[in-house]
């Protein structure tokens, strides 16, 4: 029986420190603001937004929210960007992806000041962190890297698999596993013996994007499985990249879905937005 990661507690933990330490900036007259922009009205984006807005009002944290409509042009958003970054009042800008397709994304993304990526999609917040920089992390692999901690498991030194390569994910999340001194392996669609490579894995990272495709036949006896994905099952049911009931009697620790990782990536944007001010 493996033990169980449980993302909603710590991302609660995050939460309530950074609670504290927002109350204090606020003595000191310290006001942290984020601008929160979402394109059109995809309803699984509006539900991303509101939860975001949420975690800011119980943090403490003031949002400030541009409900733009599905027309809006890329120089209108361009510009209110532009503007955002030279609000010496706002300490983070988000732009909700997916934004509509006549707008490039590549674009809005570089149109952000680096100082205020609380997002950590910029192409100078990602070289910052494949180089040890200062600089703003990818909100879900940072979630990842403290569940790992907070659960009082060392990477140091470990054998580290990451299947996924994504910008947002896989990539930064082995950057990151390499900055904790983890033994690092990165798989993807195009990796031969995927499943040899995934049960050498002390740590396990799984952001593939293919519903319970990991069983037990590629996780090693007492390895930490950390599981990325999201997606409803046959049943309708939430399930992750990883099938539990096969790999859970096997490994040492493992998240379930809901309530591992998604939890953390509010929390760690959160955490950015805290961070802001040291970037600025
Ligand atoms: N869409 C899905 N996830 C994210 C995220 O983490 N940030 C932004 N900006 N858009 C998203």
């Amino acid at each position: 029986m493996a033990e169980l990661i449980d993302g909603k507690v710590i991302s609660k933990q995050i939460k309530d420190e950074l609670k504290e330490k927002v109350a204090a900036l606020k003595e000191q007259g310290t006001e942290i603001c984020l601008a929160v922009i979402q394109v059109g009205c995809d309803p699984a984006s509006s539900v991303y937004v509101g939860n975001k807005k949420k975690a800011c009002a119980y943090i403490g944290i003031r949002s400030e929210s541009y409900e733009l409509p599905e027309e809006t042009t890329e120089e209108e958003l361009l510009a209110l960007i532009d503007k955002l970054n030279s609000d010496d009042k706002v300490n983070g800008i988000l732009v909700q992806l997916p934004v509509p397709k006549h707008i490039n994304e590549d674009k809005i993304i570089k149109a952000i000041s680096p100082k205020k990526d609380v997002d950590g999609f910029h192409p100078m917040s990602v070289g910052a962190l494949s180089i040890g920089q200062p600089g703003f992390v990818s909100c879900t692999p940072a979630g990842v890297i403290q569940l790992i901690k907070r659960s009082g498991i060392s990477i140091e030194g470990k054998e580290c698999v990451v299947i996924g390569r994504s910008n947002i994910v896989g990539k930064p999340m082995s950057m990151l596993l390499l900055r904790e001194n983890g033994t690092v392996t990165t798989c993807h669609s195009r990796t031969k013996n995927i499943k040899e490579v995934c049960k050498r894995a002390d740590i396990l990272v799984v952001a593939i994007g293919k519903p319970k495709m990991i069983d037990a036949s590629y996780v090693k006896e007492g390895a930490t499985v950390i599981d990325v994905g999201i997606h409803r099952d046959e049943n309708n049911k939430l399930c992750g990249d990883v099938d539990f009931d096969s790999v859970e009697p096997i490994a040492g620790a493992i998240t379930p879905v809901p309530g591992g990782v998604g939890p953390m990536t509010i929390a760690m944007l959160m955490n950015n937005c805290v961070e802001s001010i040291n970037i600025q």
